[in-house]
């Protein structure tokens, strides 16, 4: 099967011209300007953005959690990134402590083996790092192509390690060629605050927001960025929301360090004074919280320094009745909210229509940097011969609001009801396989694949 997509507007991490692509079977064999290629199909596809299917580095499906699971699984999650144009996803494992790596990683594959839509790849988050663990992480990199390990600095009990456990991963990891990223808050400071607060009857969601101030995220990315550049071990901070947690990556890459960061579409568009209606607040109840606009400010000045590689989602989607599960108790609240079918469009409409970022940073930190990040470039992240044939035919003009009504994600309201967005993702190809078109997805459970991916190469 071929395919010819002609007079696009292509856009990549790079480039931005009129030109075509010509898809054979499930990659990209040419891209230029007038190609005669003859083709099973010709798509015109003038008007419109073309570019690579972004990828998501950070959701959560089916994932047990606070006395729950988040609502979407892979079927309907990489549905919803689809439609979306996101057309990989990286999922965390969660280890349970006193359990393996492997334990873990059967059941987060046997819960995604036929079911996805889009393709997808893990990390490993290692919640209990001792020797038995140490040894499973060469198996993991080597044979499942998991080259990534998330630590919590958070969550106590259920998923925090100590600096201890942080050293001696950031060594094994490093030897076997992998990465290692942070969930960075004060764990020990967060449940400080929220057993005060709770202890005056402060119960409200207002109180997460308050339980988990910025120097909580400012003090343990310093110290992850630190503990890394002592152990020489590549660092990624996931889901960076201020000013306080970016400058400590500002400081470490003074040092001539390099410290990925990554934030996420919600800190660039939302800010805390969502928390201020009562329960209603606990719709954007995650962690860490949002914050301030000067911390948005930041943000999108970190993406344009280069400080911020990676725009994510973090989704964790939660039902209105799961999230009742702390209506008189913020801190039983589950943490997280629905956000992974909306990132691309809300990013252009935000970002690129209104200034903030250029069409090839919209690229960049969408799609190529966490391809390169995660070692899945140049299969995935670029439009190039030889990649996959995993591409967005995206119309910049085209207006619409969203809505839970209408929505894909597996969830009962929208963090961004109403909003009013211009562009919309018209057709997606994965692995030259049309799979969105104009709303409709039109594969099933099952049509996506697992992705080993490459050891860490450093790539800036
Ligand atoms: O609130 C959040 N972020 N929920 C998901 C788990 C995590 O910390 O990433
Ligand atoms: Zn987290
Ligand atoms: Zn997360």
């Amino acid at each position: 099967m071929s395919i010819l997509i002609k007079n696009g507007n292509i856009i990549t991490a790079s480039d931005n011209y009129t030109g075509d692509i010509f898809i054979e079977n499930d990659q990209i064999s040419a891209i230029g300007t007038n190609l005669t290629f003859q083709a099973d199909q010709v798509i015109d596809a003038s008007g419109l953005l073309v570019f690579p299917g972004a990828i998501d580095p950070h959701v959560h499906l089916e994932m047990p959690f606070m006395g729950t699971y988040s609502s979407d699984n892979y079927e309907t999650g990489t549905r919803a990134a689809l439609h979306g144009g996101t057309t990989t996803v990286i999922d965390f494992i969660l280890q349970s402590q006193g359990k393996s790596l492997n334990d873990a990683y059967t059941a987060w594959s046997n819960r995604a083996n036929g079911n996805a839509i889009g393709d997808y790849s893990f990390h490993m988050a290692v919640t209990d790092f001792n020797e038995n663990t140490c040894c499973e992480i060469v198996d993991l990199v080597e044979k499942e192509g998991i080259t990534s390990f998330k630590i919590f600095l958070a969550y106590k009990g259920a998923l925090m390690i100590d600096d201890k456990q942080m050293v001696g991963l950031m060594n094994e990891v490093k030897a076997r060629g992998g990465m290692v990223t942070v969930h960075a808050t004060n764990g020990d400071m967060i449940d400080f605050l929220v057993a005060k607060n709770r202890s005056e009857g402060k119960l409200a969601p207002i109180y997460h927001y308050l339980s988990q101030p910025e120097v909580t995220e400012a003090e343990a990315s310093e110290r992850f960025a630190r503990v890394a550049g002592y152990t020489g071990c590549p660092g990624y901070i996931v889901h960076m929301t201020c000013e306080g947690a970016l400058n400590a990556v500002r400081n470490n890459n003074r040092n001539n360090q390099r410290v990925y960061a990554e934030t996420c579409i919600q800190y660039l568009l939302l800010d805390a004074s969502l928390y201020q209606q009562d329960f209603e607040g606990a719709k954007w109840v995650m962690s860490p919280p949002l914050r301030e606009k000067k911390d948005q400010e930041a943000l999108w000045a970190g993406i344009n320094q280069g400080l911020v590689q990676v725009v994510a989602t973090d989704h964790c989607p939660f039902t209105w009745e799961q999230k009742l599960i702390g209506k008189d108790d913020f801190s039983r609240i589950p943490n997280g909210h629905p956000a992974i079918e909306h990132r691309v469009e809300l990013l252009y409409s935000e970002g690129v229509r209104k200034g903030r970022i250029t069409l090839n940073k919209f690229v960049e930190v969408l799609s190529t940097n966490p391809a390169k990040i995660f070692g899945l470039h140049p299969r995935k992240g670029c439009l190039a011969p030889g990649s996959d044939a995993d591409i967005v035919l995206f119309d910049p003009n085209e207006q619409h609001t969203i809505s839970a009504a209408t929505h894909h994600m597996n969830t009962d309201y929208s963090a961004y009801e109403g909003w009013q967005v211009t562009g919309k993702c018209k057709k997606v190809f994965l692995r030259g396989k049309l799979v969105i078109d104009n709303g409709h997805c039109l594969v099933e459970k099952g049509n996506g694949q697992y992705l080993k991916r490459k050891k860490v190469a450093g790539i800036f």
